[in-house]
């Protein structure tokens, strides 16, 4: 049985007292929560003093992205070490923001996986298809390469330290989400590519998130489906009631 996993990506939101807030809240209100597990993704800048924040709660730490190399002249980069010093334990690695604007490739994402998970931490590899996939039917190829891209010469011990989010590019912050059956296809179509890949195990323990304008009024259907275990959560991520909502319905 695997245990739902909501993330909150909070992007470029939540300067560091609003993210003080955000989190205080959430502790508040969910902070013994039990069931699914919860991560709160700040921008790097926030993540220390959400850390004291959620610090003895259940909710634990993500950052939104981490540069492949220990440290060095990388002007404007974060390491994986200093997250993991800032008490991060989860890394959302490959956004679709990261590979539109930011030049993210598929083999950049593998790097920074392999690192991630040298380190200990955990990564969350995010993949999706844009609206003109979806129309020119190549979801599911688009999907294979990046699935494929970002595991290449990751063990099977540690693919299972990672989760996957499956966030079409076409729903996020757009209101439109994938219908249940069309994220579950897409969702039972990776993990059958982790079961090509390693094994039945593995496809069986691997997490698979969907991401692309969760709520709390359709994560109850979303989740119901067999191969959707969780949720990255963008804009209902930023009230803590609608986070908690979308908790709630893993429950
Ligand atoms: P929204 O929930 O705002 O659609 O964002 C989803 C997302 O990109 C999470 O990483």
């Amino acid at each position: 049985m695997r245990q739902y996993i909501i993330a909150g990506n909070w992007k470029m939101n939540m300067g560091i007292s609003d993210a003080e807030t955000l989190a205080k809240e959430l502790v508040e209100k969910a902070g013994t929560s039990e069931g699914p597990e919860m991560v709160l993704c700040p921008t790097y800048l926030a993540l220390a003093k959400v850390a004291e924040v959620i610090k003895g709660s259940n909710l634990k730490l993500g950052a939104q992205d981490a540069h492949w190399e220990d440290d060095g002249a990388y002007t404007g980069k974060v390491s994986v070490s200093m997250l993991k010093e800032a008490g991060v334990e989860y890394v959302i690695l490959g956004h679709s923001e990261q590979r539109s604007f930011f030049g993210e490739t598929d083999e950049t994402v593998n790097k920074k996986v392999k690192k991630v998970l040298a380190a200990g931490l955990k990564a969350i590899v995010c993949v999706g298809e844009t609206l003109e996939q979806r129309e020119s039917g190549v979801t599911e190829s688009v999907v294979k390469t990046q699935v494929e891209g970002a595991y290449a010469g990751i063990s099977a011990e540690d693919a299972k330290n990672t989760v996957i989010a499956y966030e079409p590019v076409w729903a996020i912050g757009t209101g439109k989400t994938a219908s249940n059956e069309q994220a579950q296809e897409v969702h039972a179509f990776i993990r059958g590519l982790m079961k090509g890949l390693y094994s039945e195990e593995v496809a069986e323990s691997v997490r698979i998130q969907y991401g692309g304008s969760m709520k709390p009024g359709n994560a109850g259907d979303l989740l119901g489906q067999t191969d959707i275990d969780g949720g990255l959560i963008g804009g209902a991520a930023l009230k803590a009631d609608d986070f908690i909502g979308i908790i709630n319905a893993g429950k």
